[in-house]
């Protein structure tokens, strides 16, 4: 019997391997495949049958007989009927979850290789105006569009150019990244490939973060089977060393040319002079791995999905506090609420949803009354809030907002890279502010905060004292001062973006910055 499990790290944290081995000493033939995308139901096993493959999931070591007699409880059916599954529109990760990451046969029957020979059929110019038409946004976060991006390099005259892939994936809560080249890296390469041949570069990096050790040996052991499709582009993967600054493009150019991963000031743009100052081409995976199907389908069956100046799909990740985590590919548009209440099924708690954080620490907490957001760039703007990698975090009612709004300024202050004063001084400033702020709130009114070991709160927030003249007012007047400074004065995303999640913190849930009105806890 054929079965097919996922080799995902995702799903080997879930016991995917023990299962794996599991089945082989059953005598069964097993195939390693990338995530489905849908961690509730994983450990997945896939069964091969007449019907097509039948999946049973969650499943453990002990469940093969049960798996194999079709008798065991778990039995979903045909995976890709779920309604999960059924209502994506799977453009880039078509492929992950169905075939064996490394078999170049599985990639080729899977429409594998026909968007860079569609490429390489055409001039350059015809490549880059493919992109163009079909609305790619760079996916890292910034939304900037891609045919444009390729168009500078394209233009610009150099005798080396290069193709770069930021796979720095540094957000919480978001996998993509890391599922799409643990489960299809060939697609990836692809991507590289004609973006390769739409620049006229030679050689390219695939920088990845190093927390990501099975997706560097994935994509090491890609590049080497495919070289020869590839020729005579040729690709080599970095790997970072932990400094969340590095996904920034000009520190993680910095990084790759040995030095230490400081952000450069914009201009000179990347395109322009990048990567030891040649032209250089530098996008997300998933703008990249996008790609393949634009020149394969045709850019209007990309653009034909989505929603305003937001077109095609956006790979959604949906973590934290949420009962069906995962990756769920969508046509930009889909709302907030839905994604959280329909696709995620709510809180995996059962509580209340309170706050969702999208696009990762520098995103904003929206509340409940903001989920008929749609899915889109400008949106989300205009909401004072960011997709950014389309992370999407959820906590239920136990979140103190207070405490992930210091969270915010502390992240800030441990990964800023140090080179201008509001980000690298003002981050900390911003985690005393807060700590006056909840000690305040502590002394008039203490409550527990779940993150934080009862006794400690209070030693904590003590660390920076009030000056006794100030008021609460006064201290909030002084966070909205100091985010407006590392907003406007950063020179990069990281000190200008973490005023993000500090003040949709205090705008949406200003509750949670003050002790409680004793009328208020009187009616309650
Ligand atoms: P940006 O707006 O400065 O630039 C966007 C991209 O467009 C860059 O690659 C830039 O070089 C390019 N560009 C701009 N004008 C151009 C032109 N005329 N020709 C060619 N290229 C041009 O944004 P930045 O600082 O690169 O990214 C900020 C975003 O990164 C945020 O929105 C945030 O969501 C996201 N982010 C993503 C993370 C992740 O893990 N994926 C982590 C942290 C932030
Ligand atoms: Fe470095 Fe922060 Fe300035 Fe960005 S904002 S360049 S991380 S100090």
């Amino acid at each position: 019997t054929r079965v097919f499990i996922s080799r995902d790290m995702a799903s080997v944290a879930l016991g995917a391997d023990d299962v794996a081995r599991a089945f082989v000493a059953a005598g069964c033939e097993v195939i390693r495949t990338g995530s489905r995308g849908l961690f509730s139901i994983e450990p997945l096993v896939e069964l091969e049958s007449e019907e097509g493959r039948i999946g049973y999931g969650p499943v453990g070591p002990a469940d093969v007989a049960a798996v194999l007699d079709g008798s065991h409880a778990n039995r979903l059916g045909r995976v890709e009927t779920l309604p999960f599954f059924a209502n994506q529109p799977r453009f880039t990760f078509a492929r992950c979850g169905l075939t064996d990451p490394l078999s170049l046969s599985d990639y080729a029957t899977h429409g594998g290789w026909k968007g860079l020979e569609a490429a390489r059929a055409r001039a350059p110019q015809q490549v880059v105006d493919a992109v163009k038409a079909s609305g790619l946004r760079g996916r890292g976060g910034a939304g900037f569009p891609t045919g444009i991006k390729w168009q500078t390099v394209l233009d610009a005259s150099s005798l080396a150019k290069f193709i770069v892939c930021n796979a720095d994936e540094g957000d919480s809560g978001t996998f993509a990244d890391r599922m799409l080249m643990e489960g299809d890296p060939y697609c990836l390469i692809e991507g590289m490939a004609i973006a390769a041949h739409a620049v006229g570069a030679g050689h390219g990096y695939i920088y990845i973060r190093s927390e990501y050790p099975f997706a560097i040996s994935t994509m090491r052991a890609a590049i080497d089977a495919c070289a020869h499709l590839i020729a005579p582009f040729t690709l080599e993967v970095r790997e970072g060393a932990g400094a969340y600054v590095c996904g920034e493009e000009t520190a993680l150019l910095d990084s790759i040319e040995g030095k230490r991963g400081q952000v450069r000031a914009k201009p000179p743009l990347p395109a322009l002079q990048g990567l030891f100052g040649q032209p250089t081409v530098i996008n997300n995976v998933l703008s990249l791995a996008a790609v393949p199907f634009i020149l394969a389908e045709g850019a209007e069956a990309y653009a034909a999905v989505g929603f305003g100046r937001s077109r095609g799909t956006m790979p959604v990740q949906l973590a934290g506090n949420v009962r069906h985590g995962g990756l769920y590919e969508v046509g930009f548009g889909i709302t907030l609420g839905d994604l959280v209440n329909e696709v995620g099924g709510g809180t995996a708690s059962g509580s209340p949803v309170r706050a969702v954080q999208v696009g990762g620490p520098l995103g904003a907490y929206f509340p409940p009354g903001m989920f008929h957001l749609p899915f889109d760039y400008e949106a989300f703007a205009e909401a004072g809030g960011l997709i950014g990698h389309a992370g999407i975090t959820v906590f239920d009612d136990s979140v103190d907002m207070a405490h992930m709004a210091r969270f915010a300024m502390e992240f800030c202050a441990a990964e800023s890279c140090g080179k201008c004063t509001p980000c690298r001084i003002g981050s900390t400033r911003g985690v005393e502010i807060m700590e006056r702020i909840m000690a305040r709130r502590e002394q008039d009114s203490p409550r527990p905060d779940p993150a934080i070991p009862a006794g400690l709160a209070k030693a904590l927030y003590s660390r920076s004292p009030a000056p006794a003249q100030r008021g609460a007012e006064q201290e909030i007047a002084l966070l909205r001062d100091l985010a407006d400074t590392m907003k406007y004065g950063s020179l990069c995303a990281l000190g200008g973006f973490t005023p993000y999640p500090v003040l949709s913190a205090l705008d949406y849930f200003p509750e949670d910055f003050v002790a409680p009105a004793p009328a208020k806890e009187a009616a309650e």
